[in-house]
């Protein structure tokens, strides 16, 4: 398969959004990530795929330490700063002051659907990604908070309208 035929593909693939976030102000750096999936349970284990090309990777590896903070759907601008589009890089993506910060100095979004708090365990290289492997240390979440998803370039919600059995 040709690489745009995959990527074509790959649009169609709905996912959560979320902020991966490291280190202390002033030098904390993050980066979106909808690349998340959680690993196991015993130990609490998550995963995440980060371009090596990415600012957040280098740092990631440095500090050993990194939270998951999975937005709502009212994070959809910090979603776009978080991925570059505003050319704004490093500490000022944090300028807006949403954040508080775990016990081990990674940065925690106040309102986020979940955050948590990690430590990195194991790094697998593949072609232009790493695999970071995050042992969880502790976590929060925000009840009824509707998470933000993002599908064919396009950002959406949940609902739960048409299903009343599930909601
Ligand atoms: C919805 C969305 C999902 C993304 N998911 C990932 C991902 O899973 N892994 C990744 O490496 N980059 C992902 N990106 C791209 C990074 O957010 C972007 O390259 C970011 O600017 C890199 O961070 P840096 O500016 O610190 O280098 C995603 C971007 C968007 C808009």
């Amino acid at each position: 398969m040709t690489p745009a035929a995959f990527r074509q593909l790959m649009r169609m693939h709905p996912a959560a959004v979320n902020i991966i976030a490291t280190g202390h102000a002033p030098q904390r750096t993050g980066m979106t990530v909808s690349a998340f999936m959680s690993l196991g349970v015993e130990p609490p284990t998550v995963v995440c795929a980060i371009n090596r090309q990415a600012f957040t990777y280098a740092h990631m590896r440095e500090n050993q330490v990194f939270s998951v903070n999975t937005l709502a759907v009212e994070h959809v601008e910090l979603a776009k700063l978080f991925s570059g589009q505003a050319q704004v890089f490093g500490d000022d993506r944090f300028e807006d002051g949403q954040w508080d910060m775990f016990e081990s100095g990674s940065p925690c979004l106040r309102d986020a659907v979940m955050s948590l708090e990690c430590r990195l365990v194991r790094q697998v290289q593949e072609s232009t990604h790493c695999l970071m492997i995050g042992e969880v240390i502790s976590g929060r979440s925000k009840d009824l908070a509707a998470p933000l998803l993002y599908r064919d370039g396009l950002w959406m919600t949940t609902t739960y309208e048409g299903f009343p059995e599930i909601a």
